[in-house]
């Protein structure tokens, strides 16, 4: 998507819809600021306000059609006057594009009435504006090779000269956010026939070499030879090639840290031996969201190109049942040394990425945070509306959650107390795979924390935030692409903003 800031009046607007954002009104009064679009429209605004129809409630929309250019006006209500957060900008935005994208317009402009925005600053309106439109302009039709629409391709952000500057670095920000939450979306949404392990791998070449990033990857033999014997045993099971994909960004000197981000790349996963129930096992394509995301990560951050070392790892596999499958019992060794008894081949995730964490000691990392279509249990625990958040570290922890709230990707922490470890006591092994049913996000959780070494770690399970089954005003149902917005707050918030 194409965006720009530019500096018009609203009645002046020539896109084919221009959207407004106001919040809640308090009397049926026009804002002093739509008095001018208002006259224009011949009063339709004033009318449309004392009819009571709309009051600016969050998600509330109203369609006018003025007798001249521009030729549609979308009221977009915010919520309570003085509670205007960035995200309730970035979900107006959200929701006019839906709409947009809904009628065919093929461009819009956005602005939100200065008497609602309160106290978000330009530049973040600047950025939350286009991440919100491109959100809501998305949608899932690669696979269609009929009935193809035109999508939203530009954006205009109507902004007051005094701060149209601060307002176009917050639309470069936003615009490179867009992008690798766009990118995430599409591989998630991609089936396991087309994103495989190798696929994953051309993205992140095509990437490493468009942005002038390293990337390295070790295919099965490698995996075999660097001792990743965790992610070799679920690789075991099926002939697509694993990868163990790395990217290296250098913003800064080659002694600053780097933050390390790792992403679950299991391309499909059927459950192994273990079987998953045929009933909506094709949903398992997503198991690769937290790759996704580390790959929408590194889109970004070659858009942004900011002053910092960012490493990711990918560990890509699928996992299927055959007769080269691991079987339940099983011992294997780590990266680490610890062998692991292998007690549900399903609880696959944890092992390729225990294996990750501990290569991550390589690259002498700042701190390392995962994300992972883990538990199905975390569903259970927050259901579709928060990430799951766990770590060894709390300094580290409260500013994963801070960067979510940041970014619209909300986290909700769960305790790896000590109890909990006990049970993955195994009776032949240094550790099994699997705690049995009670906690099963923590016992997945405090499973990878036997395989970080010493480092700063915290880990997001998004196995329930990673798809919606619902649409929402503000989103297709489909591919969330969650973490990429969380990551990006992260690595900005460490590079000094
Ligand atoms: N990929 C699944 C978890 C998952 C479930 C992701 C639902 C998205 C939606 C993971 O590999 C898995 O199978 N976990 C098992 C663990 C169990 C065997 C301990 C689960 O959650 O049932
Ligand atoms: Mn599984
Ligand atoms: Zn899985």
């Amino acid at each position: 998507m194409n965006s720009s800031v530019k500096v018009v009046p609203l009645e002046r607007v020539s896109q084919p819809l221009l959207a407004v954002a106001v919040d809640e009104l308090t009397s049926a009064k026009v804002p002093t600021s739509l008095l001018s679009l208002d006259s224009h429209m011949g009063g339709a605004i004033g009318r449309l306000l004392s009819s009571g129809d709309f009051a600016g409630t969050r998600d509330q929309v109203a369609m006018l059609y003025p007798p001249k250019r521009p030729h549609r006006v979308l009221l977009v209500g915010m919520g309570t006057h003085g509670e205007i957060t960035r995200g309730a900008i970035r979900r107006a935005a959200a929701v006019a594009a839906r709409r947009a994208l809904g009628m065919g317009a093929e461009a819009m402009a956005f602005c939100i009435v200065p008497e609602a925005r309160g106290g978000v600053s330009p530049q973040t309106v600047g950025q939350v504006v286009v991440e919100g439109v491109a959100q809501g302009a998305w949608r899932l039709d690669a696979f269609k090779a009929t009935d193809h629409k035109p999508g939203v391709g530009g954006l205009e952000i109507v902004a007051a000269r005094e701060e149209r500057a601060e307002v176009e670095r917050g639309r470069k920000v936003g615009a490179a956010v867009a992008a690798g939450h766009a990118l995430a979306r599409n591989l998630q949404a991609l089936p396991g026939n087309v994103c495989t392990p190798r696929y994953l791998t051309a993205i992140a070449r095509k990437l490493g070499k468009a942005y002038g990033y390293r990337v390295t990857v070790l295919g099965r033999e490698e995996i075999a030879k660097g001792d990743l014997g965790a992610l070799l045993a679920v690789a075991q099971g099926t002939a697509q090639d694993p990868q163990f994909i790395t990217l290296e960004y250098r913003g800064a000197g080659a002694r600053s840290a780097p933050l390390c981000f790792v992403g679950k790349g299991v391309t499909f996963d059927a459950g192994g031996i273990s079987i998953k129930p045929a009933e909506k096992m094709e949903e398992m394509k997503y198991d690769m969201s937290g790759a996704a995301a580390v790959l929408g990560l590194f889109e970004t951050l070659g858009h942004l190109k900011p002053k910092i070392n960012v490493v990711g790892i990918i560990p890509a596999s699928e996992n299927l049942p055959s007769g080269t499958a691991i079987k339940p019992g099983d011992i294997v060794r780590s990266h680490l040394g610890k062998t692991i008894e292998i007690v549900n081949t399903d609880a696959e995730g944890r092992l390729l990425l225990c294996d990750a964490l501990s290569y991550a000691r390589k690259f002498k990392p700042a701190c390392v945070v995962d994300a992972a279509t883990l538990t199905g249990s975390v569903v259970i625990a927050l259901g579709h509306h928060a990430t799951g958040l766990m770590g060894n570290d709390d300094q580290l922890v409260a500013e994963v959650r801070q960067a979510g709230d940041l970014a619209g990707e909300r986290c909700w922490p769960l305790p790896l107390w000590d109890e909990y470890r006990e049970q993955l006591k195994s009776d032949f092994a240094d550790v099994k795979n699997v705690g049995g049913r009670p906690a099963g996000t923590i016992t997945a959780g405090w499973f990878l924390r036997e395989f970080v070494d010493q480092l700063p770690w915290a880990h997001l399970d998004i196995a329930g935030t990673a798809w919606t089954d619902t649409e929402r005003p503000d989103q297709a149902k489909g591919p969330t692409g969650v973490g990429v917005r969380l990551f990006a707050e992260l690595v900005l918030g460490r590079a000094g903003g």
